[in-house]
């Protein structure tokens, strides 16, 4: 197994309109995005097969995308439709296979390889009725492992988001960690409704707070919050840009009942400004880590992101990580 051989979104399906081209990067790939003349998503490699000009600078008319540099014509099949310094004949036979691509709740997704390793991780509740679905994107200067550690790890919640997420309070957190079918789940025993101060929204009441969170390799990890009737779920795919950056799709889905379209605006300022405080200390982070290298040791509250790792280090070593023996543990912290 390897990276390349998972899905990765490349843009929203709104990002990609007719007539143009996106330029994005996955795993150090330079890609080039538009849409064929049927309207189905193209990713080509950003390499000209005449000169190597980047694709992405050109331009694309009916479905065709023509190279910035002499013209050559690309259709969605990769296919060299026109070469303009051969006259109106085409007398060359070019082709500039595409990358897999699916496009699916609203994301268009790239595979680097012919043979994906697992289809798209299918984003929860996505469209569905009662369901309201915000979409964030930021980019971290960091992994994706250390990226994909801080969205499910607890214990940093009380200092970087102290107030507005929780507060330390030193109570004991009991969890059971579960590793399973390439996947990491963390079912939290006795979680309180330490909310910060949007306890007040989220569980007025006081309600017992159903509290599991997942990762699901190589790259996608899942926090969902039950408060009684109220489910929120916030759905992370991070995506390898480069070794040290990593472009992440945040999808905070929620059914809040007839709330659903008044708490959207607050849903998703609330949403980013958490997420504005992991751009700032995961950046710190990754300055460190690459002036001093990475060494890190462990609490039992740490056990999650080991077991994550092991996926992931399983994919670097060309081993699939469904493979991996189930295990399961009990943990408990103070938070
Ligand atoms: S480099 Fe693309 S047409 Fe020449
Ligand atoms: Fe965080």
């Amino acid at each position: 197994m390897s990276f390349r051989r998972y899905w990765y979104i490349v843009a929203e399906s709104r990002e990609l309109r007719r007539n143009q081209v996106l330029a994005r990067q996955v795993l150090d790939e330079p890609l080039a995005c538009f849409r064929a003349a049927d309207g189905s998503a193209t990713v080509l490699r950003d390499r000209c097969l005449h000169r190597n000009a980047p694709l992405s600078r050109g331009q694309v008319r009916d479905g065709l995308l023509a190279c910035p540099y002499h013209g050559w014509v690309y259709d969605g099949a990769g296919k060299v439709t026109a070469i303009p310094s051969l006259g109106p004949e085409l007398r060359q036979r070019h082709c500039l296979p595409p990358y897999p691509v699916r496009e699916q709740d609203g994301f268009i997704y790239v595979c680097l390889e012919r043979e994906p390793a697992a289809p798209p991780f299918p984003m929860p509740h996505c469209g569905e009725a009662g369901w309201h679905t915000l979409r964030l994107q930021n980019r971290f200067r960091n992994t994706v492992e250390n990226c994909v550690e801080n969205f499910i790890d607890i214990p940093h919640t009380a200092f970087v988001h102290a107030g507005i997420f929780r507060s330390s309070r030193a109570e004991r957190l009991q969890a059971q960690v579960v590793r399973r079918d390439g996947s990491v789940l963390v079912r939290y025993a006795n979680e309180r409704s330490n909310l910060g101060s949007y306890r007040w929204f989220l569980n007025p009441r006081g309600l017992p707070v159903a509290h599991t969170d997942s990762f699901h390799a190589p790259n996608v990890t899942s926090v969902e919050y039950r408060i009684g009737a109220k489910v929120f779920l916030i759905t992370s795919q991070a995506v390898p840009v480069t070794a040290e950056e990593t472009l992440v799709y945040t999808d905070l889905t929620y059914r809040f009942g007839w709330l659903n379209r008044l708490a959207a605006p607050f849903v998703r300022r609330y949403g980013q400004r958490i997420i504005d405080q992991d751009l700032e200390i995961l950046d710190l982070q990754m300055r460190t880590i690459r002036r001093f290298g990475r060494e890190f040791r462990d609490t039992p509250a740490d056990h999650i992101h080991r077991l994550v790792d092991s996926l992931r280090d399983a994919i670097a070593r060309g081993e699939d990580p469904r493979v991996l023996a189930e295990v399961s543990q009990d943990i408990e912290f103070y938070v």
